[in-house]
C-alpha cells in the first residue's frame, strides 16, 4: 500500500511495468489474447513446423531461411559448437561447486578472452559472435554437468541438429525422434520474449557499446533469479514435493494463504494463458506415455486447476517446460541453463538490434531521500 501511494506521488512505475523502453522487430506479445510472435510469425507455428535453427536464423536475420540458407546456417552453427581448449580447462578448474548457471556465466564471460578477432566491431563480426555463443552454450552446460558427475565431457557432433546434439552431449546417445522434437520445441518456445528482465539487462549493457560477451553475462545473471528463469527448477521441486505429500489442495491453499508464490504461475505481460504453456501442455498430453515421465503432466494439470480454483492465475511457460525437460532426462538443476541456451537466440538478436540504432539506456530515478543535510566532521558526530 505504502508503495502504491509512493508510486502515485513520484510517478514511478514500480518494476517498470507498462513502460515502453525500446522498439523491437523481434518478439511481440499480446498479453490479453495470449499470443506471441517472433518477427511476425506465430511462435506456435515455429515450434510446430519449424526448428530451433530456423528460429535462430529468423531472429538474427529478420526473415525465414530458404533450404539452402538453413543448411549453410546449420553447418556454420555446428562448426561453432566446439569449445576452445582453454575454456574447457577453465570449466574443469572452476573452484567450489558452481551451479550450471554459475559455470555457464563464468565461461561465457571468458569467451571474450579467446575471441578470434577482438578488434573487429563490424555487424558481420558481431553476428558471428552471437552465433558462436548460441552454438557453444549447450556445449558448456553439458560439459559442466558431465564433469560434475565425474564423467568426461563429450565433444559435440556436427551430425546432429542443435537440440539433438545438446541431448547427445549430456546423455551420451542421440535422442529418439520424439525426444529430439520435444527438446527442439522447448528451445524454440523459449528463444525470445521481448523485453523480459534478462533481455533488458542484455540491452542495457549493449547500449553502453560493451561487447556481446558482457551483454550475455548480464543476461545470464538476470535470468538466474527465481522470479525469472530459475522458476522452472522450482516448479519441478514443487511437483516432486506434491507427489510425495499427495495433497494438491492443501499445498495450493497453504501457499496462497501464506502469501507464497506458486512457481510457474503469473506473468507480468500475459493476463491470460501463456500460449507457450498451453501449447506444451497439449503436445505433452498427445504424447501420453511416449515420453517417460508424462505422469508429471497429469500432476501439473491438477495443480493448474486447483490454483485457478483459488486465484485467477495462469501457468507460464516454465510450468510445463519443467515436466517436459524432466521427462527428457535433464536434471532439474540444469533447467535454468537450458532456458538460457534457448534464450541466447533472442539475446543475440537484441544486442544486434540495439547496436543498429543505439542510444545509451540511462533512465532516471525519483529521489525520495532527505535533502539539505549539513556535513558534521566524524569527531563531532554523537
Ligand atoms: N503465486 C501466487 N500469487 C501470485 C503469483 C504466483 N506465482 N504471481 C502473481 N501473483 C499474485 C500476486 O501476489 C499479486 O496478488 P495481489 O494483487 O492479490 O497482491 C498479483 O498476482 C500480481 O502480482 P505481481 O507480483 O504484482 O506481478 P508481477 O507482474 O510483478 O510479477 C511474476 C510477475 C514475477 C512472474 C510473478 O507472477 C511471480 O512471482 N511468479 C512466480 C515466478 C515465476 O513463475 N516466474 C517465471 C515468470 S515467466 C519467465 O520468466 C519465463
Amino acid at each position: 500500500m505504502a508503495n502504491e501511494a509512493n508510486e502515485q506521488e513520484t510517478g514511478v512505475q514500480r518494476g517498470m511495468a507498462d513502460v515502453v523502453a525500446a522498439s523491437t522487430r523481434l518478439g511481440n506479445i499480446d498479453g490479453i489474447q495470449g499470443k506471441l510472435w517472433y518477427c511476425g510469425y506465430d511462435v506456435i507455428d515455429l515450434a510446430q513446423y519449424g526448428s530451433y535453427e530456423e528460429t535462430v536464423y529468423l531472429l538474427l536475420h529478420s526473415k525465414l531461411p530458404t533450404i539452402q540458407q538453413r543448411d549453410t546456417f546449420e553447418r556454420e552453427l555446428g562448426r561453432y559448437r566446439r569449445m576452445n581448449p582453454g575454456l574447457l580447462r577453465l570449466l574443469c578448474n572452476l573452484p567450489g561447486a558452481p551451479t550450471p548457471m554459475e559455470a555457464l556465466r563464468t565461461v561465457v564471460s571468458a569467451m571474450s578472452a579467446v575471441d578470434p578477432s577482438p578488434m573487429d566491431k563490424s555487424r558481420q563480426a558481431n553476428l558471428r559472435r552471437a552465433m558462436r555463443i548460441i552454438a557453444q552454450m549447450p556445449t558448456i552446460v553439458a560439459a559442466h554437468w558431465r564433469l560434475r558427475q565425474g564423467e568426461e565431457p563429450l565433444s559435440p557432433t556436427e551430425e546432429l541438429g542443435h537440440a539433438a546434439n545438446f541431448f547427445y552431449m549430456l546423455h551420451g546417445h542421440a535422442p529418439a525422434e520424439v525426444e529430439g522434437s520435444i527438446l527442439d520445441m522447448c528451445l524454440t518456445l523459449m528463444a525470445e520474449h521481448e523485453l523480459n528482465a534478462s533481455t533488458f539487462a542484455v540491452r542495457v549493457v549493449a547500449s553502453t557499446l560493451s561487447d556481446l560477451y558482457a551483454a550475455f553475462t548480464a543476461g545470464l545473471g538476470a535470468l538466474n533469479g527465481p522470479l525469472h528463469g530459475a522458476a522452472n527448477t522450482e516448479v519441478m521441486k514443487m511437483l516432486l514435493e506434491v507427489e510425495q505429500t499427495n495433497n494438491i489442495d492443501g499445498f495450493v491453499r497453504g501457499a496462497l494463504t501464506a502469501g507464497r508464490r506458486i512457481m510457474g504461475f503469473g506473468h507480468r505481460v500475459y493476463k491470460t494463458a501463456d500460449p507457450r504453456a498451453t501449447f506444451l501442455r497439449e503436445v505433452l498430453s498427445e504424447l501420453d506415455g511416449r515420453l517417460p515421465g508424462v505422469h508429471w503432466l497429469r500432476l501439473a494439470e491438477q495443480i493448474q486447476d486447483t490454483v485457478f480454483k483459488y486465484k485467477e492465475l495462469y501457468p507460464n511457460v516454465d510450468f510445463y517446460a519443467a515436466p517436459a525437460l524432466y521427462g527428457l532426462g535433464f536434471p532439474m538443476e540444469m533447467f535454468t541453463a537450458i532456458f538460457a541456451c534457448a534464450r541466447a537466440a533472442g539475446w543475440g538478436a537484441h544486442v544486434l538490434e540495439q547496436y543498429d540504432d543505439n542510444r545509451l539506456i540511462r533512465p532516471t530515478t525519483s529521489y525520495v531521500g532527505e535533502i539539505g543535510r549539513v556535513y558534521v566532521p566524524i569527531a563531532k558526530r554523537g
